[in-house]
């Protein structure tokens, strides 16, 4: 595991930004990306397409995947999709892009596109190069939320998660595909954070969602910005 501490959410986004760019291109064939939602991510986004960037990766190569989503449209203003198309998706034509249908609700449709096309690693989960994930005030990641259904799920990879205290349903990654990459990469920024943060790094209580991450064979790096790093 590693710690990365930048100093802002922006010196966060660029370096990320950077980091993925070079794992991408000194990789070969397809590339395997699982996108998340929020604010911090979207600076990622935003700097990943900026040209001096966005140029060096052979897009044709890449597959983005959604690791949860919110049952609304595409275009709804709560939708990750969208916030990912305006801040990344629309600058990059070449990349295969497989939008999470949320509001459909067909998990095992996108369970089944994931088994498709990502590789699978060792026994019978699909290893994604690289799952991007930001993180909550609460500990969430994805739309794991704590002592919501999804968290409990030990054999699906794609499933609709209900989430009572927000009353929705979301669709989600859950920890059998997460912990199966060769890469997840947190992404948090924010003093709100540095509880979840400090408490996972140093404590072994309580049981956020985040500390469900582990994966089997895979790197691990948390990305953070000072606030949240309480440095
Ligand atoms: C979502 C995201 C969620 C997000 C965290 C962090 O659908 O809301 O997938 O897991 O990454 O809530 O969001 P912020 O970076 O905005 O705090």
């Amino acid at each position: 595991m590693r710690v990365e501490v930048s100093r802002d959410p922006e010196a966060l986004a660029d370096r990320v930004a950077r980091e993925l760019v070079d794992v991408v291109s000194t990789s070969e064939g397809r590339f395997t990306i699982a996108l998340t939602g929020g604010s911090t991510p979207r600076l990622l986004y935003a700097r990943l397409a900026e040209p001096d960037l966005r140029d060096q990766v052979d897009w044709a190569r890449v597959e983005l995947f959604f690791g949860d989503e919110r049952a609304v449209p595409p275009d709804h203003a709560d939708s990750n999709f969208r916030m990912a198309h305006q801040a990344l998706l629309r600058h990059l034509p070449d990349a295969h892009v497989h939008r999470m249908d949320a509001e459909g609700g067909a998990a095992e449709d996108y369970e089944q596109r994931v088994l498709d096309r990502v590789a699978i690693g060792q026994g019978t989960v699909p290893r994604f190069d690289l799952i991007l994930l930001g993180m909550g005030a609460d500990g969430h990641i994805a739309s794991l939320f704590p002592g919501t259904a999804a968290t409990r799920e030990t054999r699906r990879l794609v499933v609709m998660n209900d989430v009572p205290h927000l009353q929705t349903r979301r669709m989600t990654f859950t920890y059998p595909l997460i912990n199966a990459a060769a890469r997840v990469w947190f992404v948090i920024a924010g003093a709100e954070k540095q509880p979840v943060v400090k408490n996972v790094l140093h404590a072994r209580e309580p049981a956020y969602p985040i500390r469900g991450v582990a994966p089997h064979s895979g790197e691990l790096v948390w990305w953070l910005d000072e606030k949240a790093a309480g440095s």
